[in-house]
């Protein structure tokens, strides 16, 4: 039974196993208000993050192929959750058209199922719409900042620029009358199962990270972190749990949230890379209690990437329309990466991690 007495929502997670997805699930199934039904292509981080404290319902869907079970899914459901991307920078150069196929065109799918079914639909942008101009345009935000991308040429911006589209176009069905939607911009969520850690066997096809799961791997093998560029960027990294609570403080008010967009962040936890590969470094000799230090070591981003790369040298989020539904969030920078860092120390084996240290 649900805080006021009601039966539960029941809300399908479209993408829904995996980093945001497994965590959001889990948080839903904890608050009982809402029960989660995950689909996806697998159930893996889903499986990892209940770890027995609970079930969640799962049913196996690949959004471009198998419409008969979102269409079913989403009928049945009283909200939908879209969480269907591919959020790999190197993704994004390596295979533009991959992400347009998942990105773009499986969340139309999706999209287009909570209009025909006249369902409430939580849709996740990113906070990448906003673009290259951190710096002079800070705080960026849902209502007032240009969205601004490289040339066509810098292939990075492809996944910023089809999730720009699918917010136009969730906004031109508000326009119209027939979705309630709410849009979040996620702003460098970290914690439990953040992207797939490095297994160590040297696979040449294993994928390349976000910065976290980059260092983490780093740290774990004992190779050299890698600072793109020098590590200049700036990034406000906000802890999961902290994220989760936010987007059920949304799922919890509809009124307030009705066709609106919000920033999720954590403005208080801005980091250049630099300083954070210092800061997990740290926490690593700390957690693990020995060693020789990591060495950090400067990578142009070409080498890194490939060519096509730009980088958002700032990524600020205003917060003040999340704020305005009663959420602040709670976990500084120190603290997200300690609890992050010790949840994959703590679950080397379980996440396939062969590691090199003793200690671990
Ligand atoms: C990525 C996605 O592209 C966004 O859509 C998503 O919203 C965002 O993650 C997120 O997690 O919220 P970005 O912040 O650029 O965006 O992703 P990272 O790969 O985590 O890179 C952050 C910074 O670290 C960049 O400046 C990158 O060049 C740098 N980096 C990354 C390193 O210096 N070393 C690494 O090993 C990896």
């Amino acid at each position: 039974m649900a805080r006021d007495g009601a039966p539960p929502k029941q809300v399908v997670l479209v993408g829904g196993s995996g980093f945001v997805g497994s965590n959001l699930a889990y948080a839903l199934a904890q608050s009982g208000d809402f029960t989660p039904i995950v689909l996806d292509t697998n159930d893996e981080k889903l499986a990892l993050r209940f770890g027995g404290r609970g079930k969640c319902a799962f049913r196996r869907c690949d959004v471009l192929t198998d419409g008969a079970v979102l269409e079913a899914a989403i009928e049945e459901a009283d909200i939908v959750i879209n969480l269907v991307s591919h959020v790999l920078p190197k993704t994004f150069l390596d295979n533009p058209l991959g992400v347009i196929d998942v990105t773009l065109h499986g969340s139309m799918n999706v999209i287009n199922a909570a209009v025909r079914h006249k369902k409430r639909l939580m849709h996740f942008s990113t906070s990448e719409v906003y673009g290259k101009t951190g710096g002079s345009e800070a705080p960026f935000s849902e209502d007032h900042s240009d969205c601004t991308l490289g040339p066509i040429d810098n292939h990075r911006w492809i996944y910023s620029t089809s999730k720009q589209l699918l917010d136009r176009i969730i906004h031109a069905h508000g326009l119209a009358g027939d979705l309630e939607y709410a849009i979040v911009r996620p702003f460098n969520f970290v914690g439990p199962l953040m992207d797939w850690l490095d297994e160590g066997d040297g696979a040449e096809d294993a994928e390349v990270p976000r910065v976290f799961a980059s260092f983490m791997s780093a740290l774990l093998h004992e190779r050299a972190m890698q600072l793109v560029d020098g590590g200049k960027s700036r990034r406000c990294f906000t802890f999961i749990d902290d994220a989760t609570s936010a987007l059920i403080h949304i799922l919890r008010d509809p009124e307030g949230a009705r066709n609106q967009i919000f920033n999720i962040g954590n403005p208080g936890n801005e980091t250049t890379i630099a300083e954070l590969a210092e800061l997990m470094r740290g926490i690593y000799a700390q957690e693990a209690g020995t060693g020789r230090p990591i060495e950090i070591k400067d990578v142009p981003a070409e080498q890194f990437y490939g060519s096509g790369y730009e980088d958002c040298d700032r990524r600020m989020p205003d917060i003040g329309k999340i704020t305005a539904l009663g959420w602040q969030p709670q976990v500084d920078l120190q603290e997200t990466f300690e609890r992050s860092m010790r949840f994959c120390v703590d679950n080397a084996s379980a996440l396939g991690v062969a590691v090199s240290r003793e200690a671990v």
